[in-house]
């Protein structure tokens, strides 16, 4: 039997940083509402003319480099975005051309902040099938472009990023769960309104930004996390302490502790990166796990819980064996 297994991992942040005390100038907020509602001292921005698929790139680079592969290696390509470059090709297919791959199978996942996950989910599926042997999985995203950046209830949360890996076919378990969820009756109490089919005429109107019902998406995002980890630890047979490592998605520390608690994880054993980082979407996991692979915190062995929550709404889960 073939299990999917992550070889490598890669993260890319532009370079421009974008702090509390800078937003201070820009809207009617401090840098001490800002950590305390939701623990970001700063965020990246990509830089002028900077795209999703550059900074996919970067990550996805370094992650084929960590997996000691080649580019011509890799035998699909998924890429999880909300901001792609364009309508169409998709970004994988762009990130594909710059990687110079030729013939596989590739293209994007739309599933917001859940979507690294979301696409990790295909990939294993895919690996698990022997239709591949090494999917290149990226999570990038240019939030900042569907920012309000005069509406100080949203343009504090996010920031632009991107993260990567290569799952790789292997005897040994790797993946061992994956829970993808969606419930679309919540469309409005988070969405970017515009799109090709609806037409741009709140782009006309400068209105095409991230809109927000924060409070509420709270709610529902504690809620509906708290129940995705007591479903991925079921369907493994598995109790909190079997947990090594989780890796949330960064939206809010307030989330994130929320998590910590419903597991019974000391916020030692919990990768935090949405201080530096903001919310990147479907960036921030890939990311989060990139950076605690790389400062030797995470080791091979060991068990990670991932969980993301998004627009649509979109929820999921993966455990693996790191
Ligand atoms: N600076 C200063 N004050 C701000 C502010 C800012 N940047 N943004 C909002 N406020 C004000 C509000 O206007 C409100 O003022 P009022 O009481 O006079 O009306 C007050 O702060 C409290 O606002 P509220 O929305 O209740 O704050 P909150 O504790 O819910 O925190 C969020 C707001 C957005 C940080 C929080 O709701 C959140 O993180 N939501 C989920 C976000 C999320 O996960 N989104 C993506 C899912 S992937």
């Amino acid at each position: 039997m073939s299990f999917a297994r992550i070889l490598g991992t890669g993260g890319y942040l532009p370079e421009k940083v974008l702090t509390n005390a800078d937003l201070e100038k820009m809207v009617d907020t401090s840098d001490e509402w800002i950590r305390t509602r939701t623990g970001i001292e700063e965020r990246h921005i990509a830089a002028d003319g900077e795209t999703a698929c550059d900074l996919a790139e970067h990550a996805a680079r370094r992650a084929i480099e960590a997996a000691n592969l080649q580019t011509s290696d890799i035998d699909l390509i998924i890429v999880a975005t909300t901001t792609p470059d364009r309508v169409f090709p998709s970004t994988a297919c762009l990130l594909q051309k710059r990687l110079d791959i030729h013939g596989c199978a590739a293209f994007d996942v739309q599933a917001v902040c859940t979507g690294f996950v979301y696409a990790l989910g295909i990939a294993e599926k895919f690996i698990k099938t022997d239709s591949c042997r090494n999917a290149l999985v990226v999570g990038t995203e240019t939030l900042s472009r569907v920012v309000d950046w005069t509406d100080r209830d949203t343009c504090v949360l996010f920031g632009d990023g991107a993260g990567a890996v290569v799952l790789g076919v292997d005897e040994k378990v790797g993946i061992r769960s994956t829970h993808l969820h969606a419930d679309g009756q919540y469309d409005d109490l988070l969405t970017v309104p515009v799109g090709i089919s609806q037409g741009f005429d709140l782009v006309k109107e400068g209105k095409a930004f991230v809109q927000m019902r924060g409070n509420e998406v709270f709610r529902m995002a504690v809620n509906t996390l708290g129940r995705i980890c007591d479903e991925t630890l079921a369907a493994n047979n598995l109790e909190k302490t079997d947990i090594d490592w989780l890796i949330p998605h960064q939206a809010n520390i307030r989330i994130i502790s929320a998590m910590a608690r419903k597991l019974g994880m000391s916020m030692e054993r919990v990768v935090v990166t949405v201080q530096t980082h903001g919310n990147t979407s479907a960036a921030s996991i890939p990311l989060a796990l990139d950076c605690a692979v790389r400062d030797g915190r995470i080791k091979r062995g060991e068990t990670l819980l991932m969980e993301g929550f998004g627009g649509g709404f979109t929820w999921g889960s993966v455990l693996l064996d790191y």
